[in-house]
């Protein structure tokens, strides 16, 4: 099966960007990272990241004739888009919200999500972990040897 992780606004600064609150690790381990741990699970893997909003509704009906799951970021469109929401919930498949840190640590407009209701599960404050840790929970419901 293949999962789509997707990076939203800003997460290509990723090493660099208030490495306080994101971490050190760059998107490309990120993503290299995802890409290693799908191969282990019995997934492909595929990553994208862009700053804009239409690009990301682009990219989830892109993927939607060819995934089966996704993982997704979309920084601060969590909190503002619907039309994330409606693109993701167009596909009909499940999705786990993953956020570096967490939001709702932060301030108040992080604290709301456009996305987290639809969501199959919401990974917050686990830096790029939680990446791992979504793939791994997908894995499970995608792939019937996976426990
Ligand atoms: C983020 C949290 C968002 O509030 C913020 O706008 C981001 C990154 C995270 O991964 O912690 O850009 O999604």
């Amino acid at each position: 099966p293949l999962v789509g992780v997707l990076n939203g606004p800003n997460l290509n600064l990723l090493g660099t960007r208030q490495p306080e609150i994101y971490g050190r690790t760059t998107l490309a381990d990120i993503e290299a990272r995802c890409v290693r741990v799908g191969q282990e699970l019995g997934l492909v893997v595929e990553c994208a990241q862009t700053n804009h909003e239409g690009a990301l509704v682009d990219r989830v009906q892109e993927w939607r004739e060819r995934a089966s799951a996704f993982v997704v970021n979309a920084a601060a469109y969590t909190h503002t888009s619907v039309a994330i929401r409606d693109a993701l919930l167009a596909t009909d498949l499940p999705f786990v919200e993953v956020h570096l840190s967490n939001v709702h640590a932060r301030e108040d407009f992080r604290h709301r999500s456009y996305l987290a209701d639809v969501a199959v599960a919401v990974i917050a404050g686990c830096g790029a972990d939680g990446y791992e840790f979504a793939l791994r929970h997908l894995a499970g419901r995608l792939v019937p040897t996976v426990t």
